[in-house]
């Protein structure tokens, strides 16, 4: 790392068809974040750059969806999704667009020097084509199985589940998703960049980058192993960016051509001197991503550069996997995530608590899961009892004894030396950690401080010191508030807004990395600004409240998912009229012994009462049901259950969700009515 001068930072352009959820953030843009807070906190020279990615078929899909332009739809999203950001601190230098025309033009300028270059075939094949919607079917307007794992469901240009490239025209039985269709084949016209000639290239490339993360260079390592082949960088939709040469209307760039060169286009909106920070050689690229982006940022994009000429490769690509919810995939259409604008409606102000806990469990080398359960935990366990705990009592104590002011250092209690020791340990750890992509294990030797700190405290007791020897506690306090001025440094990139705080209440204007360890950042005498409690408890119903909301929706969803029974085989007349249902009145109803689920009713069929078992126990209450009209088989055989004789059956209604109901008259009727 020393041997650049600068670092680009980016972070995934994900689609603005959607607000962001959890996953969005711990993927990649909490990560993006911390590693980029640690550099600017290392006095790096840094830009942090990342955007909306608003061309493409998830975006046209939405606009189908909701009735909307493609235009009104990032136009709504890109403002959303960038607030979101804002609000828990994501701290990019600049936030772009690509709808944006210097995005265009830099695409186009692109996409033509490859064109000119002669690094494109240009080659008519067949693509699928929706007769019915009347358009070719790029990407996600085609599904079908993976070729490779055989999910059902993969996209014409992914599969999401083994994170493939593919093409339409690999997938087993395709299906327009416009239409549900089969679709046919139909000549067009369309540019392909041979991925196979820069195999060679970009073997060369992935193998000098043996410290990549495992997963990432697993999956680029078996792309390669299978052999890359030609992409089409063109596609026939009207919604893109339009490809630069005549003759070519209905047909836009590739998303995944122009997205990555959004990198560069938003830089050039950061700064006139954009340039350096993309070809100068010593610049360093580290593009932050989730584990389905590994393909397109690993080979594709670097085999774009590489054509082009001129641009530097991305040093790291430290992808991470992905963030369950409760046990299930995070998903968009089954409404299962935690959306980050609804958080901070239901939490206001606690963005750290939320980094914290995701960071903390970061899907860092494997899939990961955010429960509601550990999220209490983290925040009680440890914001409150470790963190919050300590510096509270390091300023309640100050402020009750030392009028808020630093109290002098003198003799100690012996411990100090000790506290030292173990906060210069820490500062080699984290940074060790932080340059590696290792955040959460970053996270936990931050917290060391705090917990170094706690347990000061603890032993020290200083409250019991004061009433003996002032200049004594005075020592263990300055200590104290030492180790909360390191707390603040360390913990910065993590939880910046509590770090925030904590500088302002220890006047430490500047936040400087190399500060940490070295032991004096806060004076004798400086007078202290109590910040209040960091963090407070988060009570079970609070908790619950949310369990239960993911609860409502995943009924909610099993429930609209619910598909009405096909219809059974055909009867003829005669095999209908053999059946005498009829209208009888339940004059009498009782539970079964020994059984959940059976009620003994007894049934007035205008004849007599005749007895019926039937299984509805678990769906009525006998009081409530007596004196109803319903309809019965009344020529069913009579048969024993649970030693009783039933004559009949009541028949019931079975609702989407599994309850019953009564099939019942719309008016009363004389009991006995056939049933015809
Ligand atoms: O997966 C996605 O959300 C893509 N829009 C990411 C693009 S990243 C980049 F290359 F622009
Ligand atoms: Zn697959």
């Amino acid at each position: 790392m020393s041997d650049f001068a600068r670092t680009t930072v980016t972070a995934a352009l994900i689609y603005a068809n959607g607000p962001i959820h959890i996953g969005h953030l711990a993927g990649c843009y909490l990560p993006a974040d911390i590693y980029v807070r640690y550099l600017r906190l290392k006095k790096q020279e840094v830009i942090f750059v990342s955007g909306t990615d608003e061309h493409g078929v998830p975006i046209t899909i939405k606009a189908q969806k909701e009735g909307k332009t493609p235009q009104q739809v990032v136009d709504h999203y890109y403002k959303e999704i960038k607030s979101s950001f804002e609000e828990f601190g994501i701290s990019f230098d600049i936030y772009g667009r690509t709808s944006d025309p210097a995005h265009h033009k830099m695409s186009q300028d692109f996409f033509l020097k490859l064109y000119q270059d002669g690094k494109f075939i240009e080659e008519v094949t067949e693509q699928y084509y929706d007769e019915a919607a009347d358009q070719f079917l790029a990407d996600r307007y085609i599904t079908g199985d993976c070729p490779k794992c055989q999910q059902p469901g993969a996209y014409g240009d992914q599969c999401e589940k083994c994170g493939s490239a593919l093409s339409p025209t690999e997938l087993i039985n395709p299906k327009s998703t416009l239409s549900g269709a089969s679709p046919i084949l139909k000549e067009t016209k369309n540019w392909f960049l041979p991925l196979d000639q820069w195999q060679g290239e970009l073997e060369k490339y992935v193998n000098s980058h043996p410290e990549w993360k495992s997963n990432v260079s697993g999956q680029v390592k078996s792309w390669l192993q299978d052999g890359l082949r030609p992409r089409a960088m063109t596609r026939d939709l009207s919604w893109g960016v339009p490809i630069p040469l005549p003759d070519t209307e209905g047909k836009v760039l590739y998303v995944w051509f122009d997205a990555p060169i959004g990198y560069v286009s938003m830089t050039s909106q950061l700064t006139p001197d954009w340039e350096k920070w993309w070809k100068a050689e010593d610049s360093r690229i580290v593009h932050f991503i989730g584990k389905d982006n590994i393909v397109f940022h690993c080979l594709i994009f670097p085999a774009m550069c590489m054509a082009h000429g001129g641009y530097q490769l991305a040093d790291q690509v430290p992808a991470n996997e992905f963030m369950n919810l409760e046990g299930d995939k995070i998903s968009t259409s089954r409404n299962w995530a935690v959306w980050l604008h609804e958080y901070l409606k239901e939490f206001p102000g606690k963005q750290d608590v939320l980094r914290y806990a995701l960071t903390a469990s970061s899907p860092e080398t494997k899939d990961a899961d955010f429960t509601w359960a550990d999220f209490q935990t983290k925040n009680n366990s440890e914001l409150v009892a470790i963190l919050g705990n300590f510096v509270n009592r390091a300023f309640v104590l100050i402020d009750k004894n030392f009028e808020g002011i630093v109290p002098e250092k003198a003799a100690g209690t012996g411990l100090e030396a000790d506290v030292i020791a173990a906060l210069a340990e820490i500062p080699a750890k984290l940074d060790q950690a932080l340059a590696t992509y290792k955040f959460r294990d970053a996270l936990v030797y931050a917290m060391e401080i705090a917990r170094i700190g706690n347990k000061y405290l603890a032993d020290a007791e200083p409250w019991k010191i004061i009433k003996e020897d002032r200049d004594k506690a005075g020592t263990v306090l300055n200590y104290a508030v030492q180790l909360v001025a390191h707390a603040s440094l360390a913990l910065e990139p993590f939880i910046p807004f509590t770090a925030a705080r904590l500088r302002t209440a220890l006047g430490l204007a500047d936040a400087d990395w190399s500060a940490i360890g070295n032991f004096e950042l806060i004076p004798a005498g400086q007078k202290l600004a109590n910040p209040g409690l960091l963090f407070e408890k988060l009570e079970d119903d609070v908790i619950q409240a949310q369990v239960d909301k993911l609860k409502a929706t995943k009924a909610q969803m099993e429930l609209a998912s619910k598909q009405v029974a096909p219809i059974k085989e055909t009867i003829d007349f005669d095999s209908f009229a053999k059946m005498d249902m009829r209208i009888g009145q339940i004059t009498a109803a009782e539970k079964v012994e020994k059984s959940k689920k059976l009620l003994k009713l007894t049934v007035n069929d205008g004849l007599k009462d005749r007895t019926i078992l039937s299984g509805i126990a678990e769906h009525v209450e006998p009081e409530a049901i007596i004196g109803k009209q319903v309809t019965f088989l009344a020529n069913l055989a009579p048969r024993k259950i649970m030693g009783q004789e039933s004559e009949g059956m009541i028949l019931m209604a079975e609702d989407a969700d599994g309850s019953l109901a009564f099939v019942q008259p719309s008016k009363s009727v004389w009991n006995g009515a056939s049933i015809s």
